[in-house]
């Protein structure tokens, strides 16, 4: 059955969001905007022993979107970068019990936006090449009804 409302882990993490801020000198940074709605999404990542040790994120968009930021701030905290790169939109949006399908684009923004910020570090540190960093766009499959 098509989702309609927020369901309460939306709510919660919308109202009460996690990891809100800005690093200064991080050691990766990711910026991604939303092509649907314009709506702007910035992950800031410190790496320590190969894992995120700190992230915090700045959105200027939508409540889900604030949400999604929150919630995939907590996922990725502590993480290997390598399990982080595999936190895909799908799971960001079942960790929040689902989004409303005119909403799902929303959910785009977090993992994007983590896994653009991965991609910065493992730019600055030679692992990958920059022309390897660009961002993604549909690699899961998930695009927003509207689009
Ligand atoms: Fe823009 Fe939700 S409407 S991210």
């Amino acid at each position: 059955m098509e989702q309609v409302g927020y369901s309460k882990k939306v709510m919660e993490n919308f109202m009460n969001p996690r990891n809100v801020g800005v690093i200064e000198n991080p050691d990766g940074y990711g910026k991604v905007g939303n092509p649907v709605c314009g709506d702007l999404m910035e992950i800031f990542i410190k790496v320590k022993d190969d894992k995120i040790d700190d992230i915090k994120f700045r959105t200027f968009g939508c409540g889900a979107a604030i949400a999604v930021s929150s919630m995939v701030t907590e996922m990725a905290k502590g993480k290997p970068l390598e399990e982080a790169m595999k936190i895909t939109r799908k799971d960001v949006a079942a960790e929040l019990g689902g989004l409303p399908s005119q909403k799902l684009h929303c959910s785009n923004l977090g993992a994007d936006a983590l896994h653009a910020a991965i991609k910065n570090y493992w730019v600055k540190i030679g692992k990958i090449k920059p022309e390897e960093a660009k961002p993604e766009g549909g690699d899961e499959g998930e695009t927003c009804p509207a689009e």
